[in-house]
């Protein structure tokens, strides 16, 4: 097994520590434009395998993509993060150019990988990775809704002092801080919906701070955060290379399931060695669908910005 995580940024070098401690692969490559950057983070990483008891083989380098070759999961994190007060939706224009080019030199010399998008706004970035490239749907997964849910159990944990890994929580649709949708009525503390424990005005406050839970780090960091987007890239790595059948909100293709066509966005799916293999149906409420179309009407129209650049 070979992965590449491209982007040596925090995010990336992040994710990458993870996916070396727990032995995801024999082989890892990151992947920097920065002279020498991805080679530092390698190495540093390298460094704890006698201290953390792992054998990962780590490797930096400097846009070469030819020491990516034949990878069999991509991570890509690469492009600029947000400061303080910009919402991903801002990073479009210098994000779309340098995934589009990504996606082609990594396929170039690994023409089987399943790629995964990190790079915000990722919506949009991962329709563009599938759109660009026209690769089969199933290999093409964003990474956002894995980190919402994250972050929408941590946020339920602080309310009902139970453990974040007793919770099953959700979050869905698009992953910007107007278009998440957290699935209270079906969230549970093993079985038990949180519903039965806390107050209306409580649900809403969570789904609330999950909702501005990256805009939150970014003002507290002054920049996107890294720890939990870069675990949660690992995590849906793992349940890819060790075929686990996790079922993950991630971003892919809709063919009208949740009622939507032609669109990237967040609903569970099952992840395997394939990549994503089958949508679940959630069965939303009402209310649930309508957020969910008013989330596909603002991710189409980041979408339709595609154009534009095309074009200019
Ligand atoms: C975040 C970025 C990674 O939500 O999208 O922190």
């Amino acid at each position: 097994m070979k992965i590449t995580v491209v982007g040596a940024g925090a995010v990336g070098a992040t994710c990458a520590d993870n996916i070396a401690r727990r032995q995801l692969a024999e082989e890892l490559v990151v992947l920097d434009i920065k002279e020498g950057f991805a080679e530092g983070k390698a190495l540093d990483i390298t460094q704890t395998c006698s201290l953390l008891g792992f054998d990962t083989r780590v490797t930096g380098v400097t846009n070469d993509y030819s020491k990516t070759a034949n990878s069999d999961v991509v991570v890509i994190t690469s492009g600029i993060p947000r400061k303080p007060g910009m919402t991903r939706e801002e990073l479009i224009g210098t994000n779309a150019r340098i995934v589009e080019n990504v996606c082609k030199s990594l396929l170039e010399h690994s023409p089987n990988a399943i790629i995964v998008v990190i790079s915000n706004p990722m919506d949009t970035m991962t329709y563009l990775a599938l759109k660009s490239t026209g690769l089969p749907k199933n290999r093409i997964i964003g990474m956002g809704g894995i980190l919402d849910s994250a972050r929408f159990k941590c946020y339920i944990q602080k309310e009902l002092g139970c453990s974040q890994n007793d919770l099953h929580a959700v979050v869905i649709g698009g992953h910007g801080d107007t278009t998440m949708i957290p699935l209270t009525r079906l969230a549970t503390v093993n079985g038990t919906p949180i519903s039965n424990m806390l107050s209306e005005d409580k649900l809403k406050q969570i789904a609330a701070d999950t909702m501005v839970g990256g805009a939150t780090l970014t003002k507290l960091l002054g920049t996107s955060a890294w720890y939990a987007p870069g675990a949660a890239g690992a995590a849906l790595v793992e349940s890819i290379v060790r075929n686990q059948k996790k079922v993950f909100p991630c971003c892919v293709l809709l063919e009208g399931e949740y009622g939507q066509n032609d669109i990237c966005m967040g609903v569970p799916v099952v992840i395997g060695s394939e990549g994503w293999e089958k949508i679940i149906d959630y069965k939303l409420n009402d209310d649930e669908q309508e957020a969910f179309n008013k989330s596909a009407e603002a991710v189409r129209s980041m979408n339709k910005v595609l154009d534009t650049l095309v074009q200019a």
